[in-house]
């Protein structure tokens, strides 16, 4: 599928922009963050970040099937992972990171619950599995630090033909009311958040940057434009405040 021009230069510019940072700071940042994870999301979105995650995952699981084969990409500790898992133990899930150090505290917290994730690091550009391997992928909160292009072409590849994509995360507002005090209010919480939990100077050296990422980032109607352009059909959205979290379930279409 072709990618319009107008997405290949946002595309450019996120990568001019951002790309020393998705390479050496991003890393850094998680290596220094999954203990404190949830508690930091928590505190930075002011206590939304959970219940809309449930949210997302209940309206996922209310579409597959028992025994579903499930790819989580950028599964960090696994949030979205354990969530499905609890609504139906069993689905086949697999989760990829490319932080070992997410990875092993999610690891940790499946054995706690008993729960199996055959989990993997590797780079969410360049996934380790054949094409249509998986019934559903999911993607949470990690999209706005990668090359999205790239990342979803991947993750049409492997997923089965009539299989979903689950795509959740912060977006840009469509209202620039909202966009103005939202950014402003994210720069202090991310410091804020930082300063309270001891992060590393890496991490501090990213207060800007998640900001800007957002102000670069897509708003909830290119996203679904963007998926289109991918590939992926019958896209439904959900968004909070004009975007602020959004979440698109896709289906690649069938053969
Ligand atoms: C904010 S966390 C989200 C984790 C999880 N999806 C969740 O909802 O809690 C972002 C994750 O993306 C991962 N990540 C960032 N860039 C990546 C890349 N290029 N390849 C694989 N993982 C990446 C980070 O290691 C981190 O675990």
């Amino acid at each position: 599928m072709s990618i319009s021009q107008v997405f290949l230069d946002k595309e450019n510019l996120r990568s001019r922009l951002f790309g020393e940072v998705w390479r050496n700071l991003i890393p850094a940042v998680f290596r220094d963050v999954p203990t404190y994870y949830d508690r930091g999301n928590a505190v930075a979105s002011l206590g939304t970040c959970s219940p809309w995650s449930r949210k997302f995952a209940a309206t996922i699981g209310a579409r597959m099937r028992p025994g579903s084969k499930v790819l989580d990409v950028c599964s960090g500790t696994h949030d979205v992972a354990l969530r499905l898992l609890d609504i139906d133990p069993s689905l086949d899930v697999h989760a990829v990171d490319g932080s070992p150090h997410m990875i092993r505290e999610g690891q940790r917290r499946a054995q706690v619950r008993g729960l199996t994730i055959n989990a993997q690091v590797c780079d969410a550009h360049k996934l380790p599995f054949a094409d249509g391997s998986f019934d559903v992928v999911t993607l949470q909160f990690a999209s706005r630090h990668l090359e999205i292009v790239r990342a979803f072409r991947e993750i049409h590849r492997v997923l089965k033909p009539g299989g979903i994509f689950c795509h959740n995360d912060m977006l840009r507002p469509s209202s620039r009311i909202i966009e103005i005090p939202y950014l402003v209010y994210l720069r202090f919480s991310v410091w804020f958040t930082a300063k309270l939990f001891g992060s590393s100077a890496e991490s501090l050296k990213c207060v800007g940057y998640f900001a800007n990422a957002i102000h670069h980032f897509y708003t909830p109607r290119e996203m679904s434009d963007l998926l289109r352009e991918v590939g992926f059909v019958d896209t439904e959205n959900r968004s909070f405040l004009s975007g602020i979290m959004s979440y698109h379930i896709s289906r690649k279409p069938q053969a």
